[in-house]
């Protein structure tokens, strides 16, 4: 059982605390966000589903920043998300700000905690708040886009989507990269099993484009993300070891920048699977690294 501080109650702060609290393996959380009574009128809710749910938790719901205590894991989804023809970095600054904010205060009343965010643009996020907190802090990175390449695949091929695997990595969002060579379907590699029916293009079309296309008509994402980051949390939670593409520090260069690898998460993250992919999918991630990494240094620039 961990206690989970979730620091933001916008679209997918919520359903990922519903999510995460639904699979029973938290007793305590605490909700935090800014706007007045909406973590409590949230807490209402939730315990009412939690009762339906028969699951028993010890809730606490709060304005103030200082009351989100002696976590394990803390989920950031507090910030601004990106309007339908915005890409991630636009909202960069206003973030970042609102991480540092945070890097100042959750650190001190959660010193064993794991730090898990959600934010966008979610990498460069995940590595501002580390900048500033020295905590290991970890994205949610390209999970999401994992199951949105499997599920597309299953839909698309008629197969049952636990038959699909297959990994991707580098960036969350639009320039993400498929790792084609661990991709299988029924245990066969896709190109052969997809032949004359699916392409890599429509698969990879799909996969960067479909949270836009998702945005511009509910307004957000949050089901998808929201139970991809639920399998985070019960996989550190339960020491699980299962391997997701989540966004761990890497060193490079002068900074620390995070990019989605296939990575081991239990109550240690890690290793990443980098190694084992193949010297084309390698050479995809290498590129991501340099430009990941050029692109964070610029939007850097902008918060002096
Ligand atoms: N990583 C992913 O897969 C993923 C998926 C969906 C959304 N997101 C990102 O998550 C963030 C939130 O998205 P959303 O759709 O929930 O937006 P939202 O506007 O519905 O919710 C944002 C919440 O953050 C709160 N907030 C803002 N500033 C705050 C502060 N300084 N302190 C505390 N709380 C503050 C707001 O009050 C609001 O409740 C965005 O950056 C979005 O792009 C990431």
């Amino acid at each position: 059982m961990v206690k989970i501080g979730f620091v933001g109650a916008g679209r997918i702060g919520q359903t990922l605390t519903y999510s995460t609290l639904l699979s029973g393996i938290s007793e305590e959380a605490t909700i935090f966000d800014i706007v007045p009574n909406l973590p409590q009128r949230f807490k209402d809710e939730l315990l009412h589903a939690l009762a339906a749910s028969h699951i028993n938790i010890k809730l606490s719901a709060t304005n103030s920043l200082d009351e989100v205590k002696d976590n394990d894991i803390i989920v950031i989804s507090a910030g601004k998300p990106r309007q339908p023809n915005q890409d991630r970095t636009a909202v960069f600054s206003d973030n970042a700000k609102i991480m540092i904010e945070f890097a100042k205060v959750l650190p001190k009343n959660n010193p064993n905690a794991l730090f898990l965010v959600v934010t966008n643009p979610v990498d460069q996020m995940a590595s501002v708040f580390m900048k500033y907190s020295n905590k290991f802090t970890i994205s949610s990175g390209a999970q999401v886009e994992n199951m949105r390449l499997r599920s597309f695949i299953a839909d698309r091929l008629g197969v049952p989507v636990d038959r699909i695997n297959g990994f991707v990595g580098g960036e969350h969002g639009e320039r993400l990269s498929v790792f084609w060579d661990t991709v299988t379907v029924n245990g066969a590699p896709f190109d052969r099993a997809a032949s004359g029916k699916l392409t890599r293009e429509e698969v990879t079309l799909y996969v960067k484009g479909v949270a836009a296309q998702v945005i511009a008509t509910l307004g957000g994402t949050s089901w998808g993300p929201a139970t991809s980051i639920r399998d985070i949390i019960v996989a550190f939670a339960t020491n699980e070891n299962r391997v997701m593409s989540i966004a761990a520090p890497l060193k490079y260069k002068d900074e620390v920048i995070h990019m989605s690898r296939p990575t081991v998460v239990g109550n240690v993250i890690g290793p990443t699977l980098e190694a084992s992919l193949s010297l084309d999918d390698q050479k995809l991630l290498n590129s991501a690294a340099d430009n990941m990494y050029n692109e964070y240094k610029d939007l850097l620039k902008k918060l002096v």
